[in-house]
C-alpha cells in the first residue's frame, strides 16, 4: 500500500461535499511516516493542521511543533489569585470590617489565615485546571466535519490520518496536496463542511438543554431570595426528617396530661436524688456557722465526702500545684501575679482586661491584698462561681480539686511575701 500511485489518490473522496472546504485528510500507512509527514507539514509552515491515531505516537509533539501547554502558567494564576483573595477576605472580615477582640489575640495573623488562604488557592486552581483545559482545547465540540469522512471512523481502529485545514494561511488546493502526496500520503481526500448551515452550530436540542439546566440550576438561589425578603406562618419544608421527630417530650415543652399543662415534673419536693446530697457546707460551698450564721470558712474542710479525712500536706499541694497549673495560670501566670499570657495578650492589643493579682500583700492600712485577705471559703467560691469577669469553673474542676487549689494559692501567697521569720532559724546562717 505504500507506492505512490497517482491514480490511487481519489481527488475528492467525499461524494456529499457541497458545503464549504474545511480541509483535506491524507493517510499514511504507519505511525513512523505520520511523524515524518508531521514534520514536513510543520517545516512548510502550516500551522492550523492535526495528526489522527489509535494511540499516542512517541515523538509527534515535536514533529508537529506543538508548544507546551500554557495550563500550568493560568493554574498558578489561578492558585495565586485565591491565596490573595483569601488574605484579602480574612483582612476585610477580621482586621477591617469587623474588629472583634478574641482572648487579646491580633485581628490580623498570617499563621491563623493560612488554613483558609490555602483552601482558596486550592479551590480557584482547580477552577483554573478544569475550565481552562475546557477552554484551551476547545471543547465541548459535539460536531465536526471530519465526522462526515468513514475513514475518519477507522482512526479508533488502524488509520494514521494527518488533516490541513483550509482556513491555514498556507493551505492552496494543489499544492498542499502535492506535499501531503511526497510525505508519503497513501490517499488524501477533501473535507467540506456540512451544507446544512445548522450543522456547523451546536445542535439545537443541545443548546436548548444548556438553557433549560441553567434555569434549573437558578431556581435554588430564587428560592433563597424570595426566603430573605418575606415570612411564612409555615412550618419548615423538612425533605429528610431522619430521627429530628420523635413521639417523646423535651423538658420545657407542654403536655396535656398533667393538671400543670407541663412536659417536666421537675424534682419531687422533700427528695434528694442518689449522690447529690451535697450536705457538708464547708466542703460543697466554703460555707461555716449553719442557718443564719453563715460565713466564708477560713479553715478547710475536715473531710471529703467519702468519709476519708481531709489533710493538708504535700500530695494535696502537688494537686494543687497540677490543677492550677492548668486552669489558673492562662491569666494568673505560674507565680499568681496576675501576669498569664491572656492578659499579657490583652495588653499587647491596647485593652484593659486584667486578672488579678492574687498574691499581693495588704499594705499597712490593710489596704489591698483582695486575695490574700480572702476566707479560704471564699477563694473556694471565686474558683466555683467566678467573680465579675472571672468565669467559674465549677464545670471543670471538682470540688476536692478547688480545695487543693485554694492550698497552693495560699502557698504561692506565703512564698511571695516572706520574711525572715518564715526561714527556720537554723538556716538563716546560710541566706545572702
Ligand atoms: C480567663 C482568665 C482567668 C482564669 C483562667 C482564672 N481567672 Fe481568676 N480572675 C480573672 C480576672 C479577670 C479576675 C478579676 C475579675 C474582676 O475583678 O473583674 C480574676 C479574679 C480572681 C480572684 C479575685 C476575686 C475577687 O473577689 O476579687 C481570684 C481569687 C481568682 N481570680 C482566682 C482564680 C483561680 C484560683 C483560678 C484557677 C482556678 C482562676 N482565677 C482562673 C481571670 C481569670
Amino acid at each position: 500500500m505504500s507506492t505512490h500511485d497517482e491514480t490511487t489518490v481519489p481527488t475528492n473522496g467525499n461524494e456529499n461535499g457541497d458545503g464549504e472546504l474545511y480541509g483535506v485528510l491524507a493517510e499514511f500507512d504507519t505511525p513512523g511516516e505520520l511523524v515524518e509527514a508531521a514534520r514536513k507539514v510543520n517545516d512548510a509552515g502550516y500551522t492550523d493542521f492535526d495528526c489522527y491515531s489509535p494511540f499516542p505516537v512517541h515523538g509527534i509533539d515535536p514533529a508537529m511543533g506543538i508548544k507546551r501547554t500554557i495550563l500550568p502558567l493560568l493554574v498558578f494564576g489561578g492558585g495565586f489569585t485565591g491565596a490573595i483573595g483569601g488574605l484579602a477576605l480574612q483582612w476585610y472580615c477580621n482586621a477591617h470590617a469587623w474588629t472583634w477582640n478574641i482572648s487579646g489575640k491580633p485581628t490580623w495573623s498570617i499563621p491563623a489565615n493560612i488554613p483558609i488562604a490555602y483552601e482558596c488557592a486550592i479551590l480557584l486552581s482547580v477552577f483554573a485546571t478544569f475550565f481552562g483545559m475546557w477552554i484551551l482545547n476547545r471543547l465541548p465540540q459535539v460536531w465536526h466535519p471530519l465526522f462526515r469522512q468513514d475513514k475518519f471512523a477507522r482512526v479508533t481502529d488502524d488509520a494514521f490520518l494527518l488533516g490541513i485545514e483550509a482556513r491555514d494561511r498556507r493551505f492552496d488546493a494543489e499544492k498542499t496536496r502535492q506535499l501531503l502526496l511526497d510525505a508519503g500520503a497513501i490517499s488524501i481526500e477533501n473535507v467540506h463542511f456540512d451544507p446544512d448551515p445548522a450543522k456547523k452550530a451546536m445542535p439545537k436540542w443541545i443548546v436548548a438543554f444548556i438553557v433549560a439546566s441553567t434555569a434549573f440550576a437558578l431556581i435554588p438561589f430564587a428560592i433563597a431570595a424570595k426566603a430573605r425578603n418575606s415570612y411564612s406562618a409555615e412550618p419548615h419544608i423538612h425533605i429528610f426528617p431522619d430521627m429530628d421527630f420523635q413521639p417523646k417530650y423535651k423538658s420545657d415543652t407542654a403536655m396535656d396530661l398533667f393538671a400543670d399543662g407541663r412536659a417536666n415534673r421537675g424534682e419531687i419536693a422533700g427528695t434528694v436524688a442518689r449522690g447529690q446530697l451535697s450536705a457538708d457546707d464547708v466542703f460543697y460551698r466554703g460555707l461555716e456557722g449553719g442557718d443564719g450564721g453563715e460565713k466564708w470558712t477560713t479553715a478547710f474542710p475536715k473531710f471529703y465526702p467519702d468519709g476519708r479525712e481531709f489533710a493538708v500536706n504535700n500530695e494535696l499541694m502537688q494537686r494543687g500545684k497540677n490543677r492550677y497549673d492548668i486552669y489558673c495560670t492562662p491569666c494568673h501566670g505560674y507565680d499568681g501575679r496576675g501576669q498569664g499570657m491572656v492578659p499579657e495578650r490583652v495588653k499587647a492589643g491596647g485593652g484593659l482586661w486584667q486578672a488579678r493579682n492574687l498574691v499581693e500583700a495588704p499594705d499597712k492600712d490593710g489596704k489591698g491584698g483582695v486575695v490574700v485577705q480572702m476566707p479560704n471559703g471564699q477563694l473556694f467560691n471565686t474558683i466555683s462561681n467566678g467573680y465579675n469577669t472571672m468565669m467559674g469553673y465549677a464545670a471543670q474542676i471538682p470540688h476536692a480539686d478547688r480545695w487543693a487549689i485554694v492550698a497552693y494559692v495560699r502557698a504561692l501567697e506565703r512564698a511571695q511575701n516572706a520574711s525572715l521569720d518564715d526561714v527556720p532559724a537554723d538556716k538563716r546562717g546560710s541566706l545572702r
